[in-house]
């Protein structure tokens, strides 16, 4: 009896097969029982006739309790037109085989009725089994594939940087700091200076891998850890990488459109608004969105960061990614390249995802000139020693080049349609939650 999986059914239709999972959920009228197992690939409705199996089986499948482990064996079938299944197919079941029955008096913690926020979070071992969770996951999986075939296929090297480093990329106020032997290390906030160094080595390079930020905001768009996609590349100007973000943004859009239309209609996902997205992004400079959110009422001023609530502002004036340029260096990391019309901008870049899901990209071109980078790097109080090796880059063989890097469950949160980046990663870590 082969044992499958239930997303290969369409291939066994008339056969008898074994497939092992979960019990999602049963109801029973009377001679039949409805079984809908999941087996982390789909859902099958299994069909238990009382007349066609033993009395023993028939009474076990009316106890079984929801989430219970079963080995179903029985004969796929398709659907007749006119009725309802998950997937076109069931199964008639002939045997099934109990794993472990969940104990009626300790039932499954979560049940089809609301739940909170927090109730969820505390049971997110269990919660990643509803259908929502497992789509937003599922989009995920897909979201990082198609970002790592992108660059692939543009031939950049992937460079794994390190998590433990000796000092900050992204300033000091959200580091996180731990006991290395005898010294202080901080989890990395970004690959980037890393990636700067393998970017003289390789070219085109790319690190994708977990970022941790002391965030003490407690927003919708927070994670403590949080994982990054962020390609450097030598010789590139802003312009280049700017077309860079467009192309990936498009790629990923028209992944997730082609593989996992099931689970943006699980998720309710406007579709069309995202087959809507394409390049050239409309593109505005940090002055004209300082304008622009005057004029609509915000009280920013020049100089100061866009905030959550102005990026959604700025954001829903349009329904593509908007890209933001040249903000004030003042306001940006210690390694922006200024811009040599106004040195008193950063030749910088963010990109805000529509639907108010904030900034989805931060980055730029990187200064070559090593008298400027330790004036900044003083002006910032970072440690110089711990920058030598960084330094270095500026002197021996200093080149332009840019990067950026794309938070991803921020894209997640945005392509699947939630609200809170929580949901977008298996097992998120915020300032009030690193459990379980
Ligand atoms: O804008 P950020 O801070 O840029 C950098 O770290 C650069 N060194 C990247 C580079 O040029 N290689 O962060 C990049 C992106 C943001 O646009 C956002 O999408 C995401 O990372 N991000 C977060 N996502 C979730 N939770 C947080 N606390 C985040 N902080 C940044
Ligand atoms: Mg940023």
């Amino acid at each position: 009896m082969p044992s499958i999986c239930i997303n290969q059914v369409k291939n066994f239709n008339g056969k008898s097969v074994t497939i092992q999972g979960w019990l999602y959920r049963h109801r029973s009228s009377g001679k039949i029982i409805f079984l809908i197992v999941r087996d982390g690939t789909g859902l099958l409705q299994g069909i238990v006739l009382k007349d066609s199996v033993s009395t023993s089986i028939f009474q076990r499948v009316t106890e079984l309790t929801q989430e219970s482990s079963i080995e179903i064996t029985g004969i796929i079938q398709k659907v007749p037109q006119g009725q309802k299944a998950p997937g076109g197919y069931e199964m008639e079941v002939t045997n099934l085989k109990t794993i472990q029955h969940v104990d009626p008096k300790n039932p499954f913690p979560i049940s089809p009725k609301e739940h909170g926020i927090e109730f969820l979070l505390d049971h997110r071992h269990l919660w990643l089994r509803s259908s929502r969770q497992h789509a937003i996951l599922r989009i995920r999986h897909q979201i990082i594939r198609s970002i790592r075939s992108f660059f692939d296929k543009k031939d950049f090297t992937l460079i794994d940087t390190p998590i433990f480093t000796p000092a900050a990329c992204e300033g000091t106020t959200n580091l996180f700091e731990v006991d290395y032997f005898d010294e202080k290390a901080y989890l990395t906030q970004s690959g980037q200076l890393y990636n700067e160094a393998a970017a003289a080595a390789f070219g085109k390079v790319y690190s994708f891998g977990p970022t941790f930020r002391a965030e003490k905001s407690k927003t919708r768009r927070h994670l403590t850890e949080f994982w990054m996609v962020e390609p450097e590349v030598a010789y590139a100007t802003l312009d280049d990488i700017l077309i860079l973000a467009e192309d990936l943004i498009v790629n990923i859009i028209n992944h997730v459109t082609q593989y996992c239309r099931p689970e943006l209609e699980i998720l309710q996902r406007n579709i069309a608004s995202l087959e809507g997205i394409r390049t050239p992004f409309p593109k505005i400079t940090y002055e004209e969105a300082i304008k622009t959110l005057q004029s609509l009422g915000s009280k920013v001023v020049w100089g100061q960061d866009l905030g959550g609530t102005d990026e959604t502002i700025l954001a829903q004036q349009f329904n593509q990614p908007l890209i933001v340029h040249r903000y004030p260096i003042e306001t940006k990391a210690f390694y922006m390249e200024p811009d040599p019309i106004n040195p008193k901008l950063a030749l910088c870049v963010d990109v805000l995802a529509p639907e108010g899901c904030g900034e989805i990209i931060g980055g730029g071109q990187r200064t070559t000139n090593l008298e400027l980078l330790c004036q900044r790097i003083e002006k910032h109080q970072l440690p110089i020693e711990n920058f030598q090796w960084y330094l270095d880059l500026r002197r021996y063989g200093t080149f332009s080049h840019s990067g950026f890097g794309m938070g991803l469950e921020r894209v997640v949160a945005w392509v699947c349609g939630i609200e809170h980046v929580r949901e977008a990663i298996p097992f998120p870590r915020t300032i009030y939650r690193m459990k379980p």
